[in-house]
């Protein structure tokens, strides 16, 4: 069989123990991903079986309906049937109302199927606050030896509970066994910052603040709350989105060059950016809440917490100083995007007279959209073809689409696990890192500027405009991407 990514897997076979295995990212994204990192046609794993766990009383049986229903529903290929014959006889499903010992008796089972050399992959995709009884039951089963945990976001709520809770796990694991995923780390689009800017000299002598005016984070969602009332109540856009996944991202554009493509290297270089930081000032954030939010089942009919927010972060180094970094994310927006954005300075003086465009559409840019199939676009002023000397804003664009290679794409989650089952802890967050943004975060978390009501499909509170100017939010975009698939004249 031809190896479709050699090296890309782990050597040791793997039982990977799911809790929150009914849960709603379980059936969108880890039982649909397991599926196809564990293909054989994939040739990443030597063996696998899965084991999940949950607080509802449900049979194998019904485990493995709920697994074929989340796989068809949410698989992102071609579904090949005879390849879900084969998945459903390697799963298991232990309430958690068992105890330890059912779990450590399926585990043994599964284990014996597999033979020597399994490995435990410990999955636990649970709110913060069961996290620990999840840990306290794998300590109960014995199943702490040859594992590795991984551990969902938010770390925490806050700098104390942070830090509790680091400590709380490391008194049952060692630091390297631990893997706190950030999702948006192991997305290829991310990945690729890395690639762009230390891959080539073009870039990096011009990434810094004799050139760079200011940096836009953005990721507007379409979505609402839906099913997810009790776990946003007491977490809001904050904690959910920008503590974790845009801070990461951030750090990603930030960072100095590691010395290797390496864990120590690259975690240090992002830790590095959070010292960096400055303390999260209130007054340079602006939380929002949509109409309608506090209707939601489940939420608090006075709630305060956002679905919303924008800041400004400055990061107070010989790189960035004067430049600020602007996040913004929230749910029900009018467009689902994740974008990245890099605004160079304006020329210092204009040759060009005040009727001829110049400037008009904000100045040239780089712009990173982390979408699942990259792309990438400069955006300068040219002339308009014609008499005179009219400018317009146009552009040099990638999509990752027309190479071909679109389809190669690796799902976040799946890259992240195999390379947990891998112990590699290259793209997984660190205690220190994660206490960092909690510390900075601290002055925000105790005392949050009002919420700001803000329509369904609007791109957020007016005080957004404030925050930014005088520059201008990227977001909506002036003019569409171009379509890969549609050439021009
Ligand atoms: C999750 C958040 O971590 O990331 C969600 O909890 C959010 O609220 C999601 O919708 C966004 O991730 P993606 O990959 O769907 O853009």
């Amino acid at each position: 069989m031809v190896k479709m990514h050699p090296g890309a897997g782990p050597h040791d076979p793997q039982v990977v123990v799911l809790f929150g295995a009914t849960g709603d990212l379980s059936r969108r994204k880890l039982l649909p991903g397991l599926f196809h990192i564990t293909q054989e046609d994939n040739d990443l794993i030597p063996g696998c079986r899965i084991v999940g766990v949950s607080l509802d009383d449900m049979t194998r049986e019904e485990f493995v309906q709920f697994t074929h229903d989340a796989v068809h529903e949410f698989y992102s290929r071609e579904l090949d049937h005879s390849e879900w014959d084969e998945f459903d006889d390697w799963l298991d499903y232990i309430p958690v109302s068992a105890g330890p010992e059912a779990l450590a008796a399926a585990v043994a089972r599964a284990e014996t199927q597999l033979g020597e050399g399994v490995r435990r992959l410990h999955y636990l995709s649970v709110p913060p606050k069961s996290a620990l009884d999840a840990i306290t039951m794998l300590r109960d089963a014995n199943l702490i030896e040859r594992s590795r945990v991984i551990m969902e976001k938010p770390f925490g709520t806050d700098l104390e509970s942070a830090v509790k809770l680091n400590e709380q796990v490391h008194n049952i694991f060692a630091e390297d066994q631990v893997f706190r995923i950030d999702h948006f780390l192991g997305k290829e689009p991310a990945l690729n910052i890395l690639a762009f800017r230390f891959g080539n000299g073009l870039f990096e002598p011009i990434w810094n603040r004799n050139f760079i005016s200011h940096v836009q984070i953005d990721v507007p969602e379409t979505l609402g709350i839906e099913q997810r009332a009790g776990f946003y109540e007491n977490t809001g856009a904050y904690r959910d989105m920008v503590v974790t996944h845009l801070f990461q991202i951030m750090a990603f554009i930030a960072m100095e060059a590691p010395t290797a493509l390496e864990p120590n290297a690259i975690r240090e270089e992002k830790n590095k950016v959070f010292r960096s930081m400055q303390m999260i000032d209130p007054s340079d954030v602006v939380r929002g809440q949509y109409s309608g939010y506090r209707s939601v089942d489940g939420v608090d009919p006075e709630s305060d917490t956002e679905t919303f927010v924008a800041l400004k972060v400055n990061i107070d180094n010989w790189r960035w100083a004067g430049v600020p970094f602007f996040l913004r994310t929230g749910k029900r927006m009018p467009e689902g995007q994740r974008i990245v954005s890099i605004a160079f300075h304006e020329p210092p003086q204009s040759m060009f007279p005040a009727n001829s465009g110049i400037g008009t559409q904000g100045p040239d840019h780089l712009t990173f959209d982390l979408a699942d199939s990259a792309k990438m676009s400069l955006s300068f002023y040219g002339k308009r073809p014609g008499p005179g000397m009219q400018l317009d804003k146009q552009s040099l664009q990638f999509a990752m689409h027309d190479t071909g290679l679109a389809g190669d794409v690796f799902e976040a989650y799946e890259r992240l696990i195999l390379d947990a089952m891998k112990g590699d802890h290259t793209l997984f967050t660190t205690a220190q890192g994660i206490e960092r943004l909690w510390e900075l975060s601290q002055t925000l978390l105790d005392s949050p500027t009002p919420v700001r009501k803000y329509e369904p499909d609007s791109w957020g509170p007016n005080a957004i405009h404030q925050l930014i100017a005088p520059h201008a939010w990227r977001l909506p975009f002036e003019r569409e991407w171009r379509d890969p698939n549609v050439t021009g004249e």
